[in-house]
């Protein structure tokens, strides 16, 4: 059997907020690293009844299940699709865990549709650009999970988006860290806190104005091999982007206690070992993801188990674009 297999990423400079030109356009660019560790499998096949997906190893609930046939349906505006499908998908991303799982999982089913296919419609250049549309019409970061390892999804003016591939000397040197916490937090999913956002925070205005000269800072500087840099920049539009959050009607926030624990801890260890190399960055969900260079991640992350014992650890690099995979 063959399966399309995507990689999730995780964002180092933060999509928050859409235009309002187009369908789920993002408001601003974004910086993302796409991770080995965290990928979707998905397998589209004709069939003869109605639309169907198939979640392995967790259900779809009918709200979900609901958001992915609509998506497919949507996806017969863009390529010839047979009249029904069968959708299966297969993740090793825990679900809801901030990391980015539908960025996979739309990744995945967007290439998996392609391969199914007979065609595309005249409106884009290549299958690629049909694809870029599906995925970007499930949810904007599975654009970034188009391409391998650092990404910048760039805004060609307000109908359309590319995806570039930045080169850095870092590539090989970053780690990441996820921190699964144990926390039974309810949960604003990131479509719902950016409308709220968007329509009522006091500082949307500041972020949108600012985003600009963050991401060409961020680009800058890893392509210039700063980490340091970076990782300023990454701590610096995570926690923008939460403030926009804390000043929205009604105010909301993702950090709990254990996320603070952590954030604080990074915070003091670099201020204690001088060209440590360790930056943290958050999501709309709790856990905390730590990006660090290889030289520290040993370090890093015995400190952070024993700071969040119940926290479940997992380690990634750079991950590759959708690729196929037999099983
Ligand atoms: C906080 O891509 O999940 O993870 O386009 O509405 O599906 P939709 O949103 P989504 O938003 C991701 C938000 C984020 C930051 C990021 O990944 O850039």
């Amino acid at each position: 059997m063959v399966w399309s297999q995507a990689h999730t990423n995780i964002a180092l400079i933060k999509y928050w907020g859409k235009a309002l030109s187009k369908q789920n356009i993002p408001a601003t660019d974004s910086i993302s690293l796409t991770l080995d560790s965290f990928w979707t499998r998905a397998r589209a096949e004709a069939s003869t009844g109605i639309d169907k997906v198939v979640v392995h190893g967790e259900e779809l609930n009918p709200v979900e299940e609901k958001r992915v046939l609509d998506w497919l349906q949507a996806a017969r505006s863009v390529l010839t699709l047979p009249n029904a499908i069968v959708l299966e998908t297969w993740n090793n991303v825990p679900k809801a865990a901030g990391l980015a799982s539908s960025a996979s999982a739309f990744a995945a089913m967007a290439t998996a549709l392609a391969r199914v296919s007979l065609g595309y419609d005249p409106r884009f250049n290549s299958k690629e650009d049909a694809i870029k549309e599906i995925a970007r019409l499930g949810s904007g970061s599975a654009l970034r999970s188009l391409q391998a390892s650092f990404v910048r999804l760039r805004r060609h003016g307000s109908e359309n988006v590319a995806i570039e591939k930045i080169d850095t000397p870092l590539e090989d040197e970053i780690r990441v860290i996820a921190l699964l916490l144990d926390t039974k937090a309810k949960k604003i999913g990131s479509r719902e806190g950016m409308k709220r956002v968007a329509e009522s925070s006091a500082f949307y205005e500041a972020w949108l104005s600012e985003h600009p000269t963050d991401v060409e800072n961020c680009q800058e500087a890893l392509e210039k091999g700063d980490w340091h840099r970076v990782g300023a920049l990454m701590e610096s539009s995570t926690l923008k982007m939460h403030a926009t959050c804390m000043a929205a009607t009604p105010p909301f926030w993702y950090f709990q206690p254990d996320s603070i624990k952590i954030m604080n801890w990074v915070t003091e260890a670099r201020l204690k070992q001088k060209g440590l190399s360790t930056y943290f960055t958050m999501d709309a969900g709790a856990n905390v993801k730590i990006f660090c260079l290889a030289r520290d991640l040993k370090e890093t992350g015995d400190a952070l188990q024993e700071i969040v014992p119940n926290a479940k650890i997992q380690i990634a690099s750079k991950g590759p674009k959708p690729h196929e995979e037999k099983g």
